[in-house]
C-alpha cells in the first residue's frame, strides 16, 4: 500500500473512468486530496493497486457512492466560526437590508451547504434582523450541494440535541421545535430555504445575489477551478453584494474581483468596475488550465 503514487498511470486511468462513467468532474479537485481519499477507501477494502480498484468499481457499481462520500466530507456545524457570523450580523446584513428596495427579495446562495446547518444559520441571523413576517415575505435562500444524501438530511431540517450546541439557548428555543427525540427547524421559516442539487464545477451559478456564502468548499478545488468559481461568484452577485468564505480559504487579493471587508472573517465586497475583458481573461485562463489538467491529456 505504501507504494501507491500520485503519478501512477493507473491512478490517472481511474480518474478518467470516474469522470466518464459517473459524470464526476474529478479533475477540478486538488489531486493530492483525491489521491489520499481514494487510497483511504482502497485500504478499507484491502485493495492494493489502482487498476484492481477500477475493476472493483466496475463489478460493484454501489462502491461509487462509498467513494463519493469519502471524497466529499460533509463536516459542518451551526454558527461555524461564530465571530465571523457575529461580524456578518452586525456589520454586513444591516447594509444589505438598507440597500433593498421594497418588493425586492434578499437573495442568498449557499453552495456547499452539506446537511443544512449553515443555511439554517443564515436563516436565523436574517430572521433576527428582519423579524419573522418580513423574513417570510422577502428572503430567498438557495442552498445547494452536489451530495444528494446530505441534501436529503438538510431538507428534513431535523437535528440531534448534540448538533444544536453551538446555537444559543434563546435562538434554539425560538427557531427549533421538538420532534420525537430530535429538534426540527420551524417549518414556516423553512419555506424560504430552497434546497437543490448543484455541482459547482459544472452548473451555471445562481445570479442576482445579495450574499453568497461558500465556506470550506472552494478549498477542495485546484487553483484553476478556484479561479473560475471566483469569477462566477463575481458575476452572480449584485453590484453591492457580499461574498462570505471559510476561515482557511484564499484571500482573493490577486483576483481583482473582490475587496476584503474583513480579512480575518473572509468577507468580501464585489469590485464593481471590473471590465469584461478582465473577467473574460480569468475565465479563459481557467478553461485553459482545465484542458491541461484533464486526466489522460
Ligand atoms: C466541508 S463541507 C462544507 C459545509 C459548510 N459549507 C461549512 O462550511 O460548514 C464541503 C461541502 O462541499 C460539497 N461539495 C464538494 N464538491 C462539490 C461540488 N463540485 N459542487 C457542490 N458542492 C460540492 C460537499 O458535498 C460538502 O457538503
Amino acid at each position: 500500500m505504501n507504494s501507491l503514487n500520485v503519478k501512477d498511470e493507473m491512478f490517472e486511468a481511474l480518474l478518467e473512468y470516474l469522470q466518464q462513467h459517473h459524470g464526476f468532474q474529478i479533475t477540478g479537485y486538488k489531486r493530492p486530496t483525491i489521491f489520499r481519499r481514494v487510497s483511504k477507501r482502497m485500504k478499507m477494502l484491502g485493495i492494493e493497486d489502482f487498476g484492481r480498484y477500477k475493476d472493483y468499481l466496475q463489478v460493484h457499481p454501489e462502491e461509487f457512492s462509498e467513494l463519493f462520500n469519502t471524497i466529499l466530507i460533509n463536516v459542518t456545524s451551526f454558527f461555524r466560526g461564530p465571530e465571523a457570523w457575529d461580524f456578518l450580523a452586525k456589520a454586513i446584513l444591516p447594509k444589505i437590508i438598507a440597500e433593498k428596495k421594497e418588493n425586492h427579495p434578499i437573495k442568498v446562495w449557499n453552495p456547499g451547504c452539506a446537511s443544512g446547518e449553515e443555511s439554517y444559520t443564515i436563516a436565523m441571523v436574517l430572521a433576527e434582523a428582519l423579524g419573522d413576517d418580513v423574513f417570510r415575505s422577502s428572503v430567498k435562500i438557495y442552498a445547494t450541494d452536489i451530495d444528494e444524501v446530505a441534501l436529503a438530511q438538510a431538507r428534513q431540517g431535523t437535528y440531534k440535541t448534540a448538533d444544536l450546541q453551538e446555537i444559543s439557548s434563546p435562538l434554539r428555543q425560538k427557531y427549533f421545535e421538538p420532534s420525537k427525540d430530535n429538534f426540527e427547524f420551524r417549518r414556516d421559516l423553512r419555506r424560504s430555504i430552497l434546497f437543490g442539487r448543484h455541482d459547482l464545477l459544472k452548473d451555471p451559478p445562481i445570479s442576482k445575489l445579495d450574499l453568497l456564502i461558500c465556506r470550506n468548499t472552494l478549498m477542495y478545488f485546484n487553483s484553476a477551478y478556484q479561479k473560475k468559481l471566483v469569477a462566477n461568484f463575481h458575476f452572480a452577485l449584485n453590484d453591492k453584494g457580499y461574498l462570505f468564505l471559510g476561515k482557511s480559504e484564499l484571500l482573493l487579493s490577486h483576483y481583482n474581483l473582490f475587496t476584503p471587508v474583513d480579512k480575518r472573517y473572509r468577507i468580501f465586497s464585489k469590485v464593481r468596475n471590473v471590465n469584461s475583458r478582465d473577467r473574460l481573461l480569468i475565465l479563459t485562463q481557467a478553461s485553459y488550465h482545465e484542458a491541461v489538467n484533464r486526466p489522460g491529456s
